[in-house]
């Protein structure tokens, strides 16, 4: 009887226990996910423990967060399981986020998998490390340094312009122009980044297109896991990375091995591994940066370059290590391949879409460029500086298609307010890059393709802060010259060689985007090329 009593008195101590365990769960995270109702933001539906971003392992993200915008408003909440997000979009909050109060929002997200290489790149670093390694690898992205790979660029280019004279003979001129682009934009990134230069047919059957393509390839399982496990079950389930091991690990190799090639070699190529190694500042250029002078700015000032080289005289330099330098190149080849194969084959669709803009930009092209060597100084300073419908053609592009449709920021120390709303040490504030380049507060009648927009008589109508296709302030990209100078060369090129137009009946007229991830990836599609 005593017994069945003590069992009793047993059982019922456990139930309490382990039921005042879950209560405490329950209301803790309850507490954690009511954040912003507490303090009168408008919130997205949460669900329990997960939070809000359940979503976005199952849509396309310019989709999703265009549907939040309209229902929640420009000012709203969301959870990262138990972490608060805000989106926000308003100029005057971005501008405070991204450069006046910079140093409260100094990190992006870290990602929950963890490897020792991966995570060690400029994207992924935290404030420290980011800011000496961004003060070390910046000198390296002036116009100078970079105006030396004009060459390799153009040698991809006529690599190019090879397969689209093939494509012509033997394909009836209907060119799949995503694939082929981005065979080309793998090139450059191979020629310029490792001095590695790709197959003739850029892309089949060539080792470094599939393992650079297998960069961006998640399975819908590996995404849901990075997006809603945190990082110590990751870390079991020994999931490293969002994308294919097979290509990471190939990389990594590839790069060591160059790496220790370079080191007995006298005549050194001019690459971005090569720029890598040979970084350094003073320490003192580190110590110093106040983040002001470390902004990589618009795309043809080099401002910051002769203060750094000023400071960098002394003898206490400041190297990149070898894990970071195989980070950053890695790197590199992530933010370097996708992002400009989608601006060019972008511009591409809407010229055969628009046979009046394509015919404007090309008489400009044509009426300045034709009696120019494309590999001089002459050839570089025009398609960089002046011919401002095609660069207005070029921003049009990417505010349509921002090839990064969201952008994010941490807080980074313990209490800050933003529009009066306090914000605690880690909360992420989501700019949606995506949706604001298509509100039509700030772009009027957002979906239709108009250059125009930036030309320089209507630059006063441009609403500042609200153009983000590289990022903003002294976080953003750090590529953008690099960038700029490839699809700026190739297209100029491009379109003074080959026509292009759409196929009735094949062509569609909207790009659909893919599922589950923050890069733009549009559906593929087929264009008509003829040579002019
Ligand atoms: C059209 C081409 C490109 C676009 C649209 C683009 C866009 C972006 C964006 C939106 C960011 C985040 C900025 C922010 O959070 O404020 C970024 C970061 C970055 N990008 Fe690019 N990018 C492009 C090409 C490149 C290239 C070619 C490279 C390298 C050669 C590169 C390297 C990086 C790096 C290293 C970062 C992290 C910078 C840091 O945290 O300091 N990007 N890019």
């Amino acid at each position: 009887m005593l017994e069945i009593l003590y069992g009793y008195v047993f059982w019922t101590i456990q139930l309490i226990i382990f039921g005042g365990i879950i209560a405490w769960i329950i209301n803790y995270v309850n507490n954690e996910q009511s954040y912003w109702n507490e303090h009168g933001v408008p919130s997205m539906r949460s669900i329990f423990l997960f939070g809000t971003d359940f979503e976005l392992g199952f849509d396309d993200w310019p989709s999703i967060t265009m549907r939040h915008v309209r229902r929640y408003g420009k000012f709203f909440g969301g959870y990262q399981l138990l972490t608060p997000i805000l989106t926000i979009m308003d100029p005057e909050l971005i501008k405070q986020v991204f450069i006046k109060d910079f140093h409260c929002y100094m990190d992006r997200i870290q990602p929950r998998t963890y490897h020792e290489l991966l995570n060690q790149n400029l994207l992924f670093s935290e404030a420290k490390k980011w800011k000496r390694m961004r003060s070390i690898a910046s000198p390296s992205f002036t116009t100078g340094k970079l105006r030396a790979m004009t060459k390799t660029m153009n040698n991809c280019i006529d690599r190019l312009f090879n397969n689209l004279d093939k494509i012509i003979d033997q394909s009836n001129g209907q060119l799949e122009t995503k694939k082929i682009v981005a065979g080309f934009t793998m090139d450059v990134i191979a020629s310029a980044g490792f001095s590695t230069q790709m197959n003739e047919n850029l892309g089949e059957d060539d080792l470094f297109f599939k393992s650079g393509i297998g960069l961006f390839r998640s399975t819908f399982i590996r995404m849901l896991a990075v997006l809603t496990l945190p990082r110590f079950l990751l870390n079991l389930l020994n999931i490293r990375f969002l994308f294919s091991p097979e290509s990471f690990e190939y990389f990594c190799n590839l790069t060591r091995e160059i790496i220790r090639q370079r080191k007995t070699m006298k005549q050194k190529p001019v690459d971005l591994l090569q720029l890598m190694l040979e970084a350094e500042v003073d320490e003192k250029v580190i110590d110093d940066n106040n983040f002001d002078n470390l902004e990589a700015t618009d795309d043809q000032s080099d401002e910051q370059a002769p203060e750094i080289e000023k400071k960098n005289q002394s003898s206490n330099k400041k190297k990149l290590t070898e894990s970071e330098i195989i980070a950053n190149s890695i790197f590199f080849l992530i933010a370097g391949f996708e992002t400009t194969s989608s601006t060019i084959s972008h511009c591409l669709f809407q010229l055969a879409w628009h046979p009046e803009i394509q015919q404007r930009v090309y008489e400009e092209l044509k009426e300045n460029l034709s009696d120019l060597d494309y590999n001089s100084k002459e050839y570089y300073d025009q398609v960089m500086l002046y011919l401002p419908y095609f660069q207005a053609v070029v921003k049009e592009t990417l505010r349509y298609y921002p090839p990064v449709t969201i952008l994010a920021r941490r807080v980074t120390v313990d209490e800050t307010k933003l529009n009066d709303i306090p914000l605690k040490r880690g909360t992420i504030i989501r700019i949606p890059t995506h949706a604001i380049h298509h509100c039509e507060d700030y772009y009027p009648d957002p979906e239709r393709f108009d250059p125009e927009r930036f030309m320089p008589e209507n630059k006063d109508k441009l609403v500042p802060y609200t153009y983000m296709p590289f990022g903003l302030g002294p976080r953003n990209c750090i590529g953008m010259r690099f960038a700029y100078q490839e699809v700026r060369l190739a297209l100029s090129r491009i379109i003074m060689t080959y026509r292009f137009e759409t196929i009735p009946g094949v062509t569609q007229k909207v790009l659909s985007f893919g599922p589950r991830t923050p890069l733009l990836s549009t559906s593929p599609f087929k264009l008509k090329i003829t040579k002019r």
